[in-house]
């Protein structure tokens, strides 16, 4: 049986070392999970060819998300409110297409206890996919405030009308729950999207985006006295959820958190 992430470019991926690592540990032998580089032109009927090639299911990344979703030929309320999909399964039998999206589930399972969004303020940083995931995810755990600010506000208008919840706010506010879901921070370039004073003490500060080593945000959060959760953990948590869509088993997430950690580059 075959499993895999679709992205473009979709190298960098640990989603293989790490799902690989739980079918063993699970002693699914036969099932392996592989890379699919597909570029968005050929996206759509290379992953209509998957089902018969005898994959169970794909995960969706980086540009493919909302094609995922258009694609299907049924969807989960979720993925539709978000209006992306990153997991998709395949009927063995008819090869219909089921869209799912786990990164909002991921999310609340990677905040840390004492830090549940339910009756806290949140800060979200971005307007893109993640963050329209992440709002989701605010919002139906039922978080007090939802602010979200993106450097392009249009887009965070958009996303809150989509959504049909959360404020734009035009400059980063303090809150409880602060979740970076733009781009800046990832890869070798140390940049924050805020500044010291919006991080409180005793607040807890999601990155989704991921450095080897460490985001500047991350050591800013910790140096403030707030809680820091790295984006391996949002990984590791949505990539559970997917596993055991596909196969009806529990997903061992101490096995696949160390097989994500241990692909990290030098
Ligand atoms: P994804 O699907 O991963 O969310 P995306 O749709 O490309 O990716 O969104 C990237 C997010 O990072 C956006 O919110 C983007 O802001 P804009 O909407 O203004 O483009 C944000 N982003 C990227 N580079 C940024 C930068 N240098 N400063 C602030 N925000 C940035």
């Amino acid at each position: 049986m075959l499993l895999g992430v679709a992205g473009w470019p979709v190298g960098h991926s640990r989603s293989p070392a790490m799902h690989n690592a739980a079918l063993a540990h699970l002693g699914l032998a036969g099932w392996r999970y592989v890379f699919l580089p597909v570029p968005p032109e050929l996206f759509t009927e290379t992953v209509r060819a998957l089902p018969a090639a005898g994959f169970q299911g794909i995960n969706v990344t980086v540009p493919h998300k909302e094609a995922a979703l258009a694609l299907a030929d049924h969807a989960t309320d979720t993925a539709r409110a978000i209006g992306a999909a990153n997991t998709l399964s395949f009927d063995r039998v008819t090869h219909a297409i089921h869209a799912d999206n786990t990164d909002a589930i991921g999310l609340l399972e990677a905040l840390p206890p004492g830090h549940e969004p339910g009756g806290r303020t949140s800060l979200v940083l971005g307007a893109g996919g993640a963050a329209r995931a992440v709002v989701h995810a605010l919002l139906s755990a039922g978080a007090a405030d939802v602010a979200v600010w993106n450097r392009t506000p249009a887009r965070a208008e958009r996303l809150v009308a989509d959504l049909g919840g959360g404020r734009v706010v035009d400059a980063p506010v303090r809150a409880e729950i602060i979740v970076n879901a733009t781009s800046v921070g990832m890869g070798p370039f140390k940049a924050t999207p805020i500044t010291a004073d919006t991080v409180a003490t005793g607040s807890c500060v999601v990155d989704m985006a991921y450095s080897a080593g460490g985001t500047a945000l991350l050591e800013l959060a910790r140096s403030r006295g707030a809680v820091g959760v790295d984006g391996l953990e949002v990984l590791v948590a949505q990539g559970a959820a997917s596993l055991e869509r596909w196969t009806g088993r529990p997903a061992p997430r101490d096995v696949m958190q160390m097989a994500a950690r241990a692909t990290e580059p030098p």
